[in-house]
């Protein structure tokens, strides 16, 4: 079939790389390699925008023209979403999660939907596709503010040690063969087997902590830390091998939190997403947390796959402790032993019906069963990778006395 002539704005069926035609509209156009042919930046209606993406002008269709029987994917066929279903607003929460469904504007106050646009607005174009970094070669998911002349690249090339980023193939090859680094900067805090932990402090390493926000901003929709980077401790997570230490991911954290957050940001580079990492750093957080006697939480907002992580790993430490010392009946005990924020501790045990309201107070609500039903659920997901607290290498810094 034909091309349409397409219109920046407009809406069409676009053909996903999984050959379904999804109803999308056209964001930017920009004229793609040595032909010069024209391709299409596009927004998948009602999708997260890291499925926003590049596409030649074959894969569009004008709206009239609809697909063939079964090709376009509806509301009715994804099982969840079935009238004649009732689901529960945990299922929908859980589902549009996983599904990384968007909320509309309509659904949201008018201050979130007001900066959300703004934010939509400013961000609406990636142009940096791919990045290459190490061995991986891989497709970004948003928009970064790399300086103007990277901005427009398609591809990024950035040394995987120090996190120096080029623009051409050829100057990558020479830094690869002239970079002395094999390792983040900083101090090696926990090292077990062939997994390490650094520690890298943003006010001693400035530029390798740039170099790492706008990485990772190719990843994380809504965060807006590139260039101060003073405040912020980095916990780098690297796969050591002969050749070096490998990035696979790291969070953040501000030296003082006036809000009580103990990440900053939280990032697992796609290919090593889905192997529990994430929920690896995440228990590393908090076992920071614990050395230092606080309680603590994630800044918002989570992206969808962050509150995915979280609730699970939530869920894991809460029933650990509940089945270990089963006679707990206070929730301010719980939030201490595991350094978990009490309204986190609140919004976990109420998805897991273990909260009542009574007099005006939440009370904890369970007996052995209910836990060890918990426990043997399909829900209860116990971390590939856990911390081995033996192997922290790790005191809490030392505090500027507060001013009274
Ligand atoms: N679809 C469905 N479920 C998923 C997906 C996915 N794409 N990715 C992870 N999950 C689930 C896993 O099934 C697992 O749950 P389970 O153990 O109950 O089955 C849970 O999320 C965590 O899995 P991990 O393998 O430990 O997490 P991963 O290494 O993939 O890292 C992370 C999670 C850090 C959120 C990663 O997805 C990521 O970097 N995403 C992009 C950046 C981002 O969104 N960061 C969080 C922003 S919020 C903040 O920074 C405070
Ligand atoms: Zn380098």
């Amino acid at each position: 079939m034909d091309a349409p002539d397409v219109l920046v704005g407009s809406s069409y069926l676009v053909q996903r790389a999984d050959h379904q035609w999804h109803s999308a509209v056209v964001l930017q156009q920009r004229a793609a390699g040595p032909s010069g042919d024209l391709e299409y930046y596009v927004h998948y209606d009602g999708h997260n925008r890291r499925l926003d993406e590049w596409v030649t002008a074959g894969r569009l269709r004008r709206r009239e023209s609809q697909p063939g029987p079964g090709q376009e994917r509806t509301a009715s066929s994804d099982p969840l979403l079935e009238s004649d279903r009732k689901i529960t607003r945990n299922q929908k929460r859980k589902h549009d999660e996983i599904n990384h469904v968007q909320k509309s504007y309509d659904e949201m106050d008018p201050t979130t939907a007001a900066l959300e646009k703004e934010h939509e607005t400013i961000t609406k174009v990636k142009y940096i596709d791919k990045i290459q970094i190490g061995k991986y070669e891989i497709d970004t998911w948003y928009f970064s503010p790399y300086p103007d002349e990277y901005m427009k690249q398609s591809k990024l090339y950035i040394c995987e040690y120090c996190l120096k980023y080029m623009k051409q193939e050829n100057s990558y090859r020479f830094h690869s063969g002239d970079c002395s680094w094999r390792q983040p900067p900083g101090r090696e805090i926990y090292r077990k087997g062939t997994l390490s932990v650094y520690e890298v402090d943003g006010a001693d390493h400035k530029v390798y902590g740039q170099n790492l926000c706008l990485l990772a901003k190719l990843f994380l929709d809504h965060k807006t830390l590139y260039f101060d980077v003073e405040p912020f401790l980095f916990y780098i997570l690297c796969e050591i091998d002969r050749q070096g230490a490998h990035v696979v991911g790291y969070f953040s954290k501000e030296k003082e939190s006036l809000e009580g957050n103990n990440v900053a940001c939280i990032l697992v580079l796609p290919p090593y997403q889905r192997k529990g990492y994430g929920k690896l750093l995440i228990a590393f957080s908090y076992e920071l947390s614990k050395q230092e006697g606080v309680c603590g939480s994630p800044e918002k907002p989570l992206s969808d796959l962050g509150k995915l992580s979280y609730r699970s790993y939530w869920s894991w430490a809460l029933l650990e402790v509940l089945y270990e010392y089963r006679d707990i009946a206070n929730l301010s005990i719980l939030s201490d032993i595991t350094s978990i924020a009490l309204p986190d501790v609140i919004t976990s045990l109420q998805s897991l019906n273990m909260l009542k309201y009574w007099k005006g107070q939440h009370v904890l609500c369970v007996t052995p069963k209910l836990i060890e039903d918990h426990i043997r659920s399909d829900e209860f997901r116990r971390p590939r990778l856990s911390v081995d607290t033996g192997c922290l290498r790790w005191v809490p810094p030392k505090r500027l006395p507060r001013r009274k």
